[in-house]
């Protein structure tokens, strides 16, 4: 199995983010020096991943633009002598092949995978979503790639997650297999706790076949009126094609302020320069009542 393009839905409203994603991007908002998607883009091409597929819109062309060449900003730091930073920027441009296809209507994020069909439908691909972040080691889509290499099947991300945040999460139930991983029998999108047929939780990180095409083609719409990837999934664990992983490391949602924040946090506190400064401003700021 050669898996070469990551597809990343970065086309939905971040309603949970505004005002900051008025005219903002949520996978352009920064945590610490970088936006959200170079992270993604980058944990992609940590696992060997050349070509990003982004599902996008009509407010959202920055981000690709982001991995493009800007070279007035070059001229500019050339002579500015800014060399290192100049590097950087072009670091970036050239870090990957993009492609964009436009998803018309927000319908959901089954609808968004599906909208990558014409580029996609020869071969197996991974989805990582846009907002969506996952560091450490053995973490991330490269494991799921591996998995899938092992068995031709295709894997979604779990981690474990507390009872009562079940109903945020799309949930599986599965049996799990000698090497720790679990063959999927069924999945439940954002489940009432008590229906929730574990605490295992699907994140952002899928590695997929060309046949989920023809499964999503006929995918009726789910919870919350959306065209729901979840429920689809289950027309693969229904004919034994689904695995899932479950992936360790820091995982952060980056749509969920606290999580945001927190991600901020811990790149900034692994940064050298900053890490004693920012503690010693952090302390002064607590406790916060006064
Ligand atoms: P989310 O539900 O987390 O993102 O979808 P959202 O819809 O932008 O944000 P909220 O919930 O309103 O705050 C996960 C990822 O899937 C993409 C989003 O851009 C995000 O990166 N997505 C979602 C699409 O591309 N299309 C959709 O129709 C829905």
């Amino acid at each position: 199995m050669n898996i070469k393009k990551a597809v990343i839905p970065v086309a939905g409203w971040g309603t949970r983010s505004l005002p900051a994603t008025k005219n903002v991007p949520k996978e352009m908002l920064p945590i610490f020096r970088k936006p959200i998607v170079q992270y993604i883009v980058e944990e992609g091409i940590d696992a060997g991943l050349t070509d990003v597929v982004f599902v996008t819109n009509q407010n959202k062309t920055i981000i690709e633009d982001h991995f493009d060449r800007n070279f007035l900003l070059e001229q500019l730091l050339a002579r500015a002598g800014k060399a290192d930073m100049l590097e950087e920027v072009r670091r970036v441009a050239n870090m990957v092949n993009v492609i964009a296809v436009r998803q018309k209507e927000q319908l959901g994020l089954g609808h968004a995978v599906l909208t990558a069909k014409e580029i996609c439908k020869n071969e197996p691909f991974a989805v990582m979503l846009g907002d969506d972040l996952m560091f450490g080691r053995d973490t991330g889509i490269g494991e799921l790639i591996k998995a899938a290499e092992a068995t031709g099947k295709a894997v979604v991300g779990v981690i474990e997650v507390p009872e009562e945040k079940v109903s945020k999460y799309g949930v599986i139930a599965g049996e799990e297999l000698p090497d720790g991983s679990y063959k999927v029998t069924s999945l439940v999108e954002k489940p009432a706790i008590e229906d929730a047929p574990s605490n295992l939780a699907i994140i952002g990180r899928y590695v997929l076949l060309p046949e989920i095409f023809d499964i999503l083609e006929g995918q009726k719409a789910g919870v919350g009126g959306e065209i729901q990837l979840t429920d689809a999934l289950q027309g693969l664990a229904d004919q034994d094609k689904l695995i899932a992983v479950k992936l360790g490391g820091q995982r952060f949602d980056a749509g969920d302020w606290v999580e945001y924040l927190t991600a901020n946090i811990y790149f900034a506190l692994h940064d050298e320069e900053l890490r004693d400064e920012l503690i010693q401003r952090l302390k002064e700021l607590l406790p916060c009542s006064e």
